[in-house]
């Protein structure tokens, strides 16, 4: 089976989700001791769509992450560009409206969701600030993003420990439990270069969002981030692909904890940071 390297060539993407999509929600409960419930109960939570509402769930795989705001009675549409997750999601989803479409060219028109979600995607998406430029794109003005998305453990020892399970303990359990073990080795290496907390949200604001803020579950573990496309900003797809930017004020995240609590606030201000980590670095400077 192949699986992606960290430069995330979409068609090594795609086909490694293509080989694990059988046993990939198995495999997601099993690797994250089932803490995967909870993150997905957050990101609902994050997202606060109301029943009617339209909600794009990118990257949505098997459709995982879509099925309870199906539940909550919105409108979500499941996109996703591994045809071996999306079939995997129908047979076991049949009313979900999965949707084929590359997160860096989506399928949809501007301004025609009220929110946009993507749960352990954008971390595989080949060209992040791209991807967010076009979910900019599709949500309305004033419309919410939630990113859901591994990040960086806020407590030193617990982030050794954490550090240690993936590269050490994740691989042979994934071996375990999954056909295509190699796919995990991509997951650790892939978490372990992807920007921590204020890194992450600096790409988003960098991509037009504004009032960017974050939390974290479990420790850090997983960080999600949530922001707002400006009222009165306008988005569009230019002939390369990239949306341009709406105008956007300052909105800084800070580090809030573990702000497990649904009512945890999501900080921002009005002084801008400097992002601790880009992306496709591999060391994160403590902090
Ligand atoms: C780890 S799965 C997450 C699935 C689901 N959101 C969940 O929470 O279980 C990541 C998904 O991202 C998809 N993906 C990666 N790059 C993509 C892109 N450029 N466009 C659309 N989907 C993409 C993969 O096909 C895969 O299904």
């Amino acid at each position: 089976m192949p699986r992606a390297s960290l430069e995330k060539h979409p068609h090594e993407v795609a086909a490694m989700f293509d080989g694990v999509a059988r046993r990939y929600d198995l495999t997601n409960d099993v690797l994250s001791l089932g803490q995967d419930r909870r993150w997905r109960t957050a990101t609902i939570a994050a997202v606060g769509a109301l029943p009617g509402q339209r909600v794009l769930d990118l990257a949505a795989g098997t459709g995982t992450s879509s099925e309870p705001f199906e539940a909550a009675g919105v409108r979500v549409v499941p996109c996703d560009f591994s045809v071996g997750m999306l079939q995997v999601g129908k047979d076991r989803r049949p009313s979900l409206p999965f949707t084929a479409g590359d997160a860096t060219r989506l399928p949809f028109a501007d301004e025609s969701f009220d929110a946009v979600t993507i749960s352990f995607g954008l971390r595989n998406v080949v060209d992040t600030p791209a991807a967010l430029a076009e979910m900019l794109r599709v949500t309305r003005p004033g419309g919410r993003l939630v990113v859901c998305e591994f990040s960086r453990p806020t407590w030193a020892p617990f982030r050794t420990l954490y550090t240690e399970y993936l590269m050490r303990a994740l691989p042979p359990v994934a071996r375990a439990v999954s056909t295509e073990p190699d796919a995990y080795v991509y997951l650790a290496e892939s978490i372990r270069a992807w920007p921590d907390q204020r890194g992450l949200a600096a790409i988003i604001r960098g991509a037009g969002w504004s009032a960017v803020g974050y939390r974290n579950l479990s420790g850090g573990i997983v960080a999600l981030h949530r922001a707002t496309r400006p009222a009165d900003g306008r988005a569009t797809r230019p002939a390369d692909g990239r949306a341009t930017r709406p105008a956007d004020g300052p909105a800084t995240p800070q580090s809030d904890g573990d702000g497990t609590s649904p009512r945890a606030p999501w900080p921002t201000s009005t002084t801008p940071d400097s992002p601790r980590r880009r992306l496709g670095r591999s060391s994160r400077p403590e902090g």
